[in-house]
């Protein structure tokens, strides 16, 4: 069964495969669904929205043969809409925008809607959070960078802590923090509201994945 809020209050560990061994990709996705992890976090980059680039859906319909655990496709690409379709057909479970790459932001989140995924929106850490609030209604999840997007290892910001305070207070759905969640961090994370920890690094920079699984959710 996928872990939804409705039947939890627990954290979720969602490691970044951006971190991942692309090589041996099947093993390292392997390692971490028996290590316990609950959602699989795919970084998707298009040399524009960010700098870097990353994959498509090609690699990720690869990456559903080897794994049951949801896929939660986070979107850093211009103009998303044109590719929902061909994310959510190579198995995205949950697809998440940046409001600062729709044109046209609630056509955007309805079309990911209509797909039958869950609908996730994301947000810069330059962006003012009040940005985001028009659309809470039909959002299942809320992503809060916490570094700049594009690249992994990077350094938490603890600024956008108070995001997270703001937003909770208002949403009841998930709110993940990506980038720079470790067992220092992610305490904290959490205890402004976060319940879905994304990790890249701290996941699969350890040799034992299970345990780094495990120190994160036990972190708080
Ligand atoms: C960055 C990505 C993150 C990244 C996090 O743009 O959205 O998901 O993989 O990596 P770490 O955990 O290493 O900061
Ligand atoms: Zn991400």
């Amino acid at each position: 069964m996928k872990p939804t809020l409705k039947t939890s209050s627990k954290v979720f560990v969602a490691p970044s495969l951006l971190s991942c061994d692309f090589s041996r990709v099947r093993e390292e996705v392997g390692e971490v669904e028996r290590g316990g992890c609950d959602i699989l976090h795919i970084d998707i980059m298009d040399g524009h929205f960010v700098p870097n680039l990353t994959i498509g859906p090609v690699v990720v319909a690869w990456v559903r043969k080897c794994t049951k655990l949801p896929l939660d496709v986070h979107l850093m690409i211009d103009e998303p809409i044109r590719h929902l379709e061909a994310f959510r057909k190579a198995g995205a479970d949950a697809i998440t925008v940046h409001v600062e790459a729709c044109q046209d932001v609630a056509k955007t989140l309805g079309e990911i809607k209509r797909l039958g995924a869950e609908v996730g929106i994301s947000l810069r850490p330059k962006t003012p959070v009040e940005k985001i609030f028009p659309f809470l209604d039909g959002l299942d999840l809320v992503l809060v960078m916490t570094v700049e997007p594009g690249f992994g290892g990077q350094k938490f910001m603890p600024e956008m802590l108070e995001k997270v305070k703001n937003l909770r207070s208002r949403f009841k759905g998930k709110i993940s923090v990506d980038g720079g969640i470790d067992p220092e961090t992610a305490p904290r994370a959490i205890e402004a509201g976060a319940n879905v920890l994304v990790a890249g690094t701290a996941i699969f920079g350890q040799r034992d994945r299970a345990k780094a699984i495990e120190n994160l959710r036990k972190s708080r």
